[in-house]
């Protein structure tokens, strides 16, 4: 049987600066998202990066007096290091400034060049340009700021270009797209997301402007002197340079594009679902599946700007809090496809009742007593019906685990999870296992029971908290190659009379009236 392949990817952030919430959230969010493909039995590939080229890469790096390659330097290695402290399971990193992917893009752009007797054509394009977001607003789409500035609908400041400019053919596929929307509804997602698109679509689109002749920092125009990509065209293209174009022949192209998933924010929707299927149909290659927008964070119920002085920086969150609950917060809190806040007192609250009370005692209460009372070797179940119920519920949650997974409802996924490990220790606590010092034998079936429920958890917790889940795993004596998904739904393979290690505890409380150390 053939191995089903799974290709999932985050935007690649511009590294102007360093990473914020907002970056983390949503390598966190994808990296749950692989690792349940992985646990799936699933051969996956997690792609995230950089995007390193356009106009506002070269006014920042001026303000700064250095050079943009200097500035995507430093900042893409922020990336890198962020993703590592965060336990991002990605197979590559990639940059738009590599020499690979100079290849792709020249070779999709030479593709859409020759597509259709050409869907790309030389004129000159007269409007407005928002650096902050990169991107052209018509006149209707904007409003007056201070100072006489026009604004986009983002808030950001609009500057009039005139410049020599190929573009692409985009009015031609207004059809295509929504024949794309129409056949494939799981196109995009969320539904309402889904409904602005289509009809943002059927309003009509004009040709957008691909290249700039302004300035030099960009992907060369193949055969035309002076023209520097879009920083769009070049962004897009990343998805399969990632997985080897131009070599459409490729092994690796031919087992994962299309893409499954891309995940962005909503902020950038348009690109990933309007202009993206077009290209690549104009180059002739297959679309992507599905496109996932998340919301964004704000901090403490405020929006993050740099003026306000507010943005969180996820390192400082690490530092306090530890990788596995800001994770957990981020899958758990907040509701995938809608906005969320990050708050200190709400992150508190979740990582002490979901973490450190719920998963963190139920398994270091069995774990202890089975230390203390079978001299750390797994106690045999002789399992009655209270047994054999708890036993069906978390097969049947994790069940429902996998269902919300499928259409990425994480939250939904995370709030199974919290309810299975609340059955658990419902039922520890009934049965009261401390209470049968005279009843071995039963207290055995208790311990071994719940051992076998903190089995099932920790194997589907690990697409949520790697570190700690692999800890109870470990600590459960559960071998590497038993931690698959339908290892969780299948028997135990940890056979009675293993020697467990002595458990050590795997989550922190914290105070919410202090800071944490
Ligand atoms: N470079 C483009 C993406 C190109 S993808 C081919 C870009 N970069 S970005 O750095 O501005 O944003 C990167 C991702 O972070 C986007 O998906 C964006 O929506 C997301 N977020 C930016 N701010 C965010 C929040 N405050 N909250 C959540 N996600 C946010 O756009």
């Amino acid at each position: 049987m053939m191995t089903e392949t799974f290709y999932v990817t985050t935007a690649i952030a511009y590294p102007n600066g360093a990473p914020h919430i907002g970056h983390a959230y949503e390598m966190i969010v994808t990296d749950a998202i692989a690792r349940w493909a992985r646990l799936q039995g699933k051969e996956t590939f997690f792609l995230t990066g950089t995007d390193e080229h356009g106009i506002k890469m070269v006014q920042t790096a001026a303000a700064e007096g250095i050079t943009a390659r200097e500035l995507a330097d430093r900042n893409a290695a922020r990336f890198k290091e962020l993703a590592g402290r965060l336990d991002i399971s990605n197979d590559d990193f990639i940059r738009t400034t590599e020499p690979r992917h100079y290849e792709a893009s020249q070779e999709i752009w030479r593709k859409m060049a020759a597509s259709n007797n050409g869907d790309i054509y030389q004129s000159t394009y007269k409007g407005w340009y928002s650096v902050r977001d990169e991107a052209y607003f018509d006149e209707d789409e904007l409003t007056d700021g201070e100072n006489g500035k026009k604004l986009a609908p983002t808030g950001a400041e609009v500057n009039w270009v005139e410049e020599d400019s190929y573009f692409f053919r985009l009015s031609a596929y207004q059809d295509r797209l929504l024949k794309l929307y129409e056949d494939n509804p799981d196109f995009i997602a969320p539904e309402e997301r889904r409904n602005e698109i289509i009809s943002f679509v059927k309003s009509g689109l004009r040709d957008v402007s691909i290249s700039r002749t302004t300035f030099d920092w960009g992907i060369p125009v193949p055969g035309a002197a002076g023209h520097v990509m879009y920083v769009w065209v070049d962004a897009l293209t990343n998805y399969i340079t990632g997985v080897g174009y131009p070599d459409a022949n490729s092994e690796q192209f031919k087992k994962f594009w299309p893409a499954n998933l891309h995940v962005i924010g909503k902020d950038i929707i348009r690109f990933h679902t309007v202009y993206w299927p077009a290209f690549l149909m104009s180059a002739g290659i297959p679309v992507q599946k599905r496109v996932f927008a998340h919301g964004f964070l704000t901090s403490e119920g405020k929006k993050m700007s740099k003026s306000v002085g507010n943005i969180v920086d996820p390192h400082e969150q690490l530092d306090l809090y530890g990788t596995d609950p800001v994770r957990w917060y981020c899958l758990r809190e907040i509701s995938f496809g809608s906005d969320g806040d990050w708050g200190r007192e709400k992150f508190i609250n979740r990582n002490n009742s979901d973490l450190a009370n719920n998963f963190g005692n139920l398994a270091q209460r069995s774990l202890s007593m089975i230390q203390k009372n079978f001299g750390g070797l797994l106690p045999e179940a002789q399992p009655t019906d209270a047994e054999r119920t708890i036993v069906a519920t978390a097969v049947e949650t994790i069940g429902k685990m996998d269902l919300a997974m499928k259409t990425q409802q994480i939250h939904d996924a995370a709030g199974e999870l919290v309810s299975l490990l609340n059955a658990a220790n419902l039922y520890f606590a009934d049965q009261a296992p401390w209470g049968l010092k005279a009843d071995l034998r039963r207290m055995g079936t208790i311990l071994a029971t719940t051992a076998d429920i903190v089995r099932r958890a920790a194997i589907a917790a690990q697409a949520f908290v790697p570190g700690s889940a692999a800890k109870f795993l470990d600590a459960l004596a559960v071998p590497t190659d038993q931690r698959l998904l339908s290892h969780a739904l299948g028997a135990s393979g940890v056979s009675a009379g293993t020697a467990l290690p002595p458990p050590e505890p795997v989550f922190k409380k914290f105070e919410i009236a202090k800071p944490a150390a």
